[in-house]
């Protein structure tokens, strides 16, 4: 997409705006396939959390994806957008155990990460086949808040747990039809997955009855013109090779799942919000937006960096400027960052916008979420009307106090 695209979208449809490119999502997705077309069955599901949109979830649906859920909404979400049950991986963390006899209702592919659960569902539900999620404990991942396969990780059944988990299988009669892992978001090296993934092969020849491994996600995108990512094409390549020589010794077929977010949508992304202030301090030069992290709270939470350019001002001269929001906290953009001579009312455009970004938002300091819309075959198609203070109002009640 193109500033004058986006800059006619935020005089339509008012700022703050989050603008998702159709094109970008297809084109991420098409990159995956197109790096495991040498295995044979494929299933890529998408990961709600990232964005969970509904018109999103169709986009995904009419690409051929299927859909990764951790909470029973979301599956009702992917349901709702056409997703049938067989489509939909459902992997939740410290959810009651009556949300998981829920979506094992609705039909969805259960993957259960806990041995007690595990043994209370295979005890009551025998014929529902399951997925077991593995922590094979694998430092990998970004952030601290994104690295999942450590020793200290709530997620999984750990990997020396495997006795135990054979036992509750075969004390129950359960069927284990699927084997899951996932070792956290942002892993540049690629060999991080092929360790990860030998452990997985080692626990999966365990079970006689599997018909999907799934490896999870965390591909890193990149964030600014030179930064690393993981190289999926090569991934493709190695992880397809030792899935294919690991599927002929299994004898059995088997799919190869991942369930990425944030590489299907997070560059197809953008949030304008506009400049409401310029100030000047001892320090820097403040430019404080119409947002806060209530829209946007990924820089605050995990320190990402989003690039910011000024879409109204393109050719101005660079400055510097420590980009920050309305809320009553600091809540900073970014620091210290050059950026073309910002004026009040101009359009800034955060880029990385797709991923973690309108899904984490929120009402805080009693403010509307932002519009959303979906650019598609040259055209900007809303699929999010701006909140209104009937939306603040919904679902709560006010009081006699008389
Ligand atoms: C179980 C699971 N699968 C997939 C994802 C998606 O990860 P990413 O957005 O890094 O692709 C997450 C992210 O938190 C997750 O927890």
């Amino acid at each position: 997409m193109n500033p004058v695209q986006l800059l006619d979208l935020v005089q339509q449809h008012g700022a703050p705006l989050y603008v998702y490119d159709a094109e970008k999502i297809q084109g991420q997705y098409k990159r995956l396939t197109d790096a495991f077309s040498k295995v044979e069955q494929l299933r890529i599901n998408y990961a709600v959390k990232a964005l969970s949109n509904i018109a999103i979830l169709q986009l995904f649906k009419k690409i051929g994806a299927g859909l990764d859920t951790v909470s029973l909404q979301e599956v009702q979400l992917g349901l709702h957008a056409g997703f049938t049950p067989d489509r939909i991986i459902y992997t939740p963390n410290g959810v009651s155990f009556e949300e998981i006899e829920q979506a094992a209702q609705l039909g969805v592919q259960i993957n259960i990460d806990n041995l007690s659960v595990l043994e209370h569902f295979g005890q009551l539900h025998p014929t529902v086949p399951v997925c077991i999620r593995i922590n094979p404990h694998v430092m990998a991942g970004g952030n601290n808040n994104i690295s999942v396969g450590h020793i200290d990780s709530k997620f999984g059944i750990s990997i020396h747990q495997m006795p135990h988990l054979l036992r509750i299988v075969e004390n129950t009669g359960m069927h284990i039809n699927g084997i899951h892992m996932h070792t956290g978001s942002d892993i540049l090296d690629i060999e991080v997955f092929l360790y990860a993934a030998e452990i997985l092969f080692e626990a999966a020849a365990q079970f006689k009855e599997l018909d999907f491994i799934d490896f999870g996600s965390g591909f890193k995108v990149p964030y600014k013109k030179g930064d690393i990512e993981t190289d999926v094409e090569d991934l493709g390549k190695k992880l397809s090779k030792r899935f294919n020589q690991f599927q002929k010794a299994y004898g059995r077929p088997l799919a190869l799942a991942f369930e990425p977010g944030k590489f299907l949508v997070s560059e197809a992304g953008f949030f304008l919000a506009k400049v409401n202030v310029v100030k000047q301090t001892t320090s820097t030069v403040f430019a404080g937006i119409d947002s806060g992290f209530n829209h946007l709270i990924r820089p605050m939470f995990y320190g990402s960096q989003h690039a910011i350019e000024n879409l109204s001002h393109p050719k101005g001269k660079e400055r510097f400027y420590t980009v920050v929001g309305y809320i009553c906290e600091t809540d900073t953009f970014a620091t210290n960052r050059r950026i073309t001579e910002i004026r009040e009312g101009d359009i800034l455009c955060f880029r990385n916008a797709g991923a973690y970004c309108f899904s984490m938002s929120s009402n805080y300091n009693s403010r509307f979420k932002p519009a959303e819309v979906l650019w598609r075959d040259g055209k900007g198609i809303l699929i999010r009307e701006r909140e209104t203070f009937e939306d603040l109002l919904k679902n709560q009640i006010m009081i006699d106090l008389r």
